[in-house]
């Protein structure tokens, strides 16, 4: 605790005297969203933090997040310094979708209107026509199917396979998926809701389709943080990084917060639901990167001005 207080002290210092604001994601340790909050930062899902990311005035930006987080950052805003607690946190679903054979597959396509998720490189965010992230994914595909629009999908699979069953889209899917949300598990989810009748289902669409479809709540982190407090029922399954649930307990102190069940631990994961490179950020390499100011992102220009187009059609679409 003395070292975790001084760290927290030396952090508030160098935002300070960096001009720089802490932007997290909620699967982030408590002790970054607290720190966060504390700063005048923002804690958010991933739509949201590139929102804050773009507007805020400071200089720099502090991505507490994965890879593709702090990239979204820096392309919105070029002229702002974004730096990393560690650079090589990654994402399941970026690794998963190579720039090279995704643009082979989009050739392969040429009718087809590309959109990713937000959970890719700039590269390949780049070769898009559409970003999208989980919470305005839905919305957007509805609406390029309305104008008659055929789309090429990366890369989760069940997310895109949700989207698909949502809209009716002629859709053609990637084959990728996050680690964290593919470990959820249906049947036993199943006897989980046998023995608490009360309790609401909230699920990330990263999730498989067999507990998408137990869901009572299906959305991105805000959205199911949103959920738990609107929705009046005494108990909750969450299906999602049990990052969440130091938000979702601070909104709804009085509400039970379950795990939805994953396959179990094993050698390599204490908790399953709880993602390995999210958990790569601590307050010990957040206050190093801050100090050095190292841990830069830097995306090519040429890809940035790209990707920038297919990322502003989002954010446009979301106003
Ligand atoms: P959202 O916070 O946008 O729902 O995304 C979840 C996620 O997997 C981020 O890594
Ligand atoms: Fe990627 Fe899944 Fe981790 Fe999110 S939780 S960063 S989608 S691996």
């Amino acid at each position: 605790p003395a070292e975790r207080e001084a760290l927290t002290e030396r952090i508030r210092t160098l935002l300070r005297e960096r001009n720089a604001v802490l932007v997290a994601h909620y699967y982030t340790a408590p002790d970054i969203q607290i720190l966060a909050d504390a700063t005048g930062g923002h804690i958010s899902d991933s739509l949201d933090m590139a929102r804050f990311g773009a507007e805020h005035p400071a200089e720099t930006l502090v991505v507490a997040g994965v890879r593709f987080m702090g990239e979204t950052a820096k392309i919105l805003t070029p002229e702002k310094r974004v730096i990393m607690p560690e650079l090589e946190a990654t994402c399941s679903l970026d690794v998963g979708c190579p720039p090279e054979e995704f643009a082979a597959f989009c050739d392969q396509h040429p009718e087809h209107t590309v959109v990713v998720y937000a959970n890719t490189s700039a590269a390949v965010k780049a070769r898009a026509d559409w970003v999208v992230t989980s919470s305005i994914a839905v919305d957007v595909v509805r609406h390029l199917h309305g104008l008659g629009k055929k789309i090429l999908w990366a890369p989760d699979r069940h997310l895109g396979d949700y989207i698909r069953r949502q809209t009716g889209a002629d859709m053609l899917l990637w084959e990728g998926a996050c680690i964290v949300h593919e470990e959820f598990k249906a049947r036993e989810l199943q006897q989980l809701r046998a023995q608490y009748p009360q309790a609401k289902v909230l699920v990330h669409p990263e999730s498989p389709a067999a507990v998408i479809a137990q869901a009572d709540r299906v959305g991105s982190t805000t959205q199911l943080l949103k959920a738990v407090v609107e929705m009046s029922a005494p108990v909750f399954i969450v299906a999602t990084d049990n990052g969440i649930f130091h938000k979702m307990r601070e909104a709804a102190p009085e509400k039970t917060l379950l795990e939805a069940p994953t396959a179990g631990k094993s050698a390599t994961c204490q908790s399953c639901a709880h993602c390995p490179w999210m958990a790569m950020n601590g307050l010990r390499n957040l206050a190093g990167a801050l100090e050095r100011v190292d841990n830069e992102i830097f995306v090519d220009p040429a890809i940035a001005a790209q990707a920038r187009i297919s990322l502003g059609r989002m954010l446009e679409f979301g106003r």
